[in-house]
């Protein structure tokens, strides 16, 4: 498994890559503290390609709280030893110089599907995260990108972005992973007590036991949660709730209704 940290050494594994005839790249961007739902992804982008390659950058431009930036997990030894398991062949590891020589002038403003979800508590957020997918998009050049569909309205802009500015890499949306008591996995979720955890399993549950977006709220303040939203759009619930400081967010198909 190869580390990648400068733009030659980016530029030798394309080259490597393009060695082979018909070969096809698949990319996974993370922030890294791996965990069992970004292994899906590694699993998903070996099975389907030649060669796969893991980034990993913690992106300070998505984050709007700088607090949750500085607190953001990492796990870097273990991440690595994840992905060689996988049968990673590149590991991207770039630096803010690297992805911002700009210092983050240049940006892609995400458009109005923005002011949905996440987007309206978060300001800024989704176009940090649109304008670090498309350099490393334009830095690794992959055939095939795989998004989890945990971060559904990053998915969806993701792909939108891909058709507007006409970039050569195909988005492949990847199910939800989760614990066994149904809460989805995330890099956040080590920052819950015992306790929080068990408890944060009720959102998955509130979300498909309960018939209205009220019931969902009423069921998560009730067992003290904070809720941020609880809202329905693409043929999915989708809910923002607070634990113990932390920032959870989860969504569930409704029935056969629409995918992208
Ligand atoms: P991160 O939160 O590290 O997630 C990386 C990828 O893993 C995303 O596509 C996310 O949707 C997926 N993922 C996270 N938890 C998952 C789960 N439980 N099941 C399935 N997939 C899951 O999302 C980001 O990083 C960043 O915004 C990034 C796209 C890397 C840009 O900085």
């Amino acid at each position: 498994m190869k580390i990648l940290k400068t733009l030659d050494d980016l530029r030798q594994f394309q080259n490597f890559v393009k060695a082979e005839a018909n070969a096809s790249l698949g990319f996974v961007p993370t922030m890294g503290a791996l965990h069992q739902g970004h292994l899906s992804l590694l699993n998903r982008a070996v099975k389907e390609n030649s060669f796969a390659a893991l980034s990993i950058y913690v992106n300070p431009t998505q984050f709007n709280q700088v607090s949750d930036f500085e607190k953001y997990p990492s796990t870097l030894e273990q991440d690595l030893a994840m992905a060689k398991n996988a049968g990673i062949s590149a590991v991207f590891l770039p630096n803010y110089d690297l992805i911002y020589p700009d210092q983050y002038q240049f940006r892609i403003v995400a458009p109005e599907l923005t002011n949905i979800l996440c987007g309206r508590f978060r300001p800024g957020h989704f176009d940090g995260v649109l304008t670090v997918v498309n350099k490393l998009f334009q830095l690794v050049q992959p055939a095939h990108s795989y998004f989890g569909e945990k971060d559904y309205q990053q998915l969806v802009l993701i792909k939108k972005m891909t058709e507007a500015f006409y970039l050569p890499t195909k988005i492949i949306p990847v199910p939800t992973v989760r614990e066994s008591s149904g809460l989805a996995m995330s890099s956040r979720n080590v920052r819950l007590s015992a306790e929080g955890k068990k408890q944060a399993a009720l959102i998955y549950k509130a979300l498909n036991d309960s018939k209205t977006l009220t019931e969902t709220r009423d069921l998560l303040e009730k067992n003290h949660f904070e809720v941020e939203y609880v809202e329905e759009h693409f043929g999915r619930r989708f809910t923002a709730a607070w634990l113990e400081g932390v920032r959870l967010i989860d969504n569930i198909p409704l029935g056969n209704m629409g995918s992208i």
